[in-house]
């Protein structure tokens, strides 16, 4: 059942550019350079009167929509608040018929998300989730429903639910797009491309595992890690640590890298690994700088970037190449080496890797 390897997490890692693939099949309707969502259940003019969207999750479902909301402002031009469900539920939001709230979880059955979603309805808000299972609840009470074809996840930890959960967002935020005018077709059409070519860019990250896991026998020690991101790579960084904490037990936080000398640069010394998230795109000088602020400082960088001539050769401790995609995509690439990460770490640990104390994989209590 674990296909060969040793547990279900790896596979699922190893699963994603299948799970990818499947998770874009059929969705591009090329001549109209519109994306079809099966079982969406809004009317393309239900879609223009949009005002504003709310984004609700858990975890790292929730970290999926703090990219989700990048995508939906740029593409689609909505404004977008992303919110914890269990913070929703209880803070009187303001929804009203012009807006639209997507839930996303991967079980369907997360019991804040669910009541997150009742709340919205109940004002009057249109709902739409992303979902993994077929015909869980949260998919049962939303107005629509976009499915992840991930698979089942076994896994406690996420992986391969969370990469999937981006490409819908991606595809929604061009159906969003298209609806709103903020996109033309053929617009459409090249960044549904781009989204094709990541299963086999997505293939070739992964021959980085035995690089990370060298990497994992250098920092296994460590008793706290920074990860360190701006934009789209933030909550890859929240990500990263999350993952982090809940296999290996490491303390780890994620911070956007522009904050760090807000507060946690204090932390920095030798014995602080922080992995910063650098791929090259309009924002890479500022994080590189950040980088620096922590290279003098002692701290032991492990970096991030992407493509061969990033310029880092040499001048961090520890540099991991991703391939180059474009900017939206980047965060789906980037996922791939924390997963390794804090597998690694956690085999080398000796923990309970696919299920990890004190977690559930479906959160049905409040
Ligand atoms: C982390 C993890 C959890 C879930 C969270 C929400 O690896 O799996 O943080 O993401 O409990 O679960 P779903 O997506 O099922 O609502």
């Amino acid at each position: 059942e674990k296909g060969g390897y040793k547990h279900f997490m790896l596979k699922e890692i190893y699963e994603q550019p299948r799970a990818l693939a499947d998770t874009i099949a059929g969705r591009l309707q090329s001549e109209e350079g519109n994306i079809y969502l099966e079982d969406f259940g809004l009317s393309d003019a239900q879609l223009a009167g949009l005002d504003k969207i709310f984004i609700i999750a858990c975890g790292t479902s929730w970290h999926a929509g703090l990219v989700g909301k990048f995508y939906i402002e740029k593409l689609a031009r909505i404004p977008v608040e992303i919110d914890i469900a269990s913070e929703f539920r209880y803070r009187d939001p303001i929804v009203t018929d012009k807006s639209l709230t997507i839930l996303i979880s991967q079980s369907g059955e997360t019991a804040d998300t669910l009541a997150a979603l009742r709340e919205a309805k109940g004002k009057g808000g249109k709902s739409v989730c992303i979902c993994n299972v077929v015909d869980s609840s949260i998919a049962r009470e939303s107005d629509g429903v976009i499915y992840t074809h991930a698979g089942p996840e076994i896994g406690v930890a996420s992986t391969k639910a969370f990469t999937t959960q981006l490409v819908a967002l991606y595809l929604l935020a061009l159906k969003l797009g298209r609806s709103c005018g903020t996109l033309t077709a053929d617009s459409c059409r090249d960044k549904v491309e781009d989204l094709l070519a990541l299963p086999r860019k997505l293939e070739e990250t992964l021959e980085l595992d035995e690089q990370i896991e060298k990497i994992a026998r250098d920092s296994m020690n460590a008793r706290d890690f920074l990860y360190l991101g701006r934009g789209n790579q933030y909550p890859i960084a929240l990500e990263g640590a999350l993952k982090l904490k809940e296999i290996s037990y490491i303390h780890a936080e994620g911070y956007p890298a522009g904050e760090m000398k807000h507060g946690p640069i204090a932390l920095i010394d030798e014995n602080l690994p922080v992995v910063v998230l650098v791929p090259q795109n309009n924002i890479y000088d500022k994080v590189v700088s950040n980088m620096e602020e922590v290279c003098a400082r002692g701290g032991k960088v492990i970096a991030i970037t992407s493509g061969e001539e990033s310029g880092l050769q040499g001048k961090v401790d520890t540099l991991i190449q991703v391939p180059q995609t474009t900017d939206d995509l980047m965060p789906i690439l980037t996922s791939i080496p924390m997963q390794l990460l804090a597998y690694h770490i956690a085999v080398l640990k000796g923990t309970d890797v696919d299920q990890p104390r004190n977690l559930a994989k479906s959160v049905t209590v409040e």
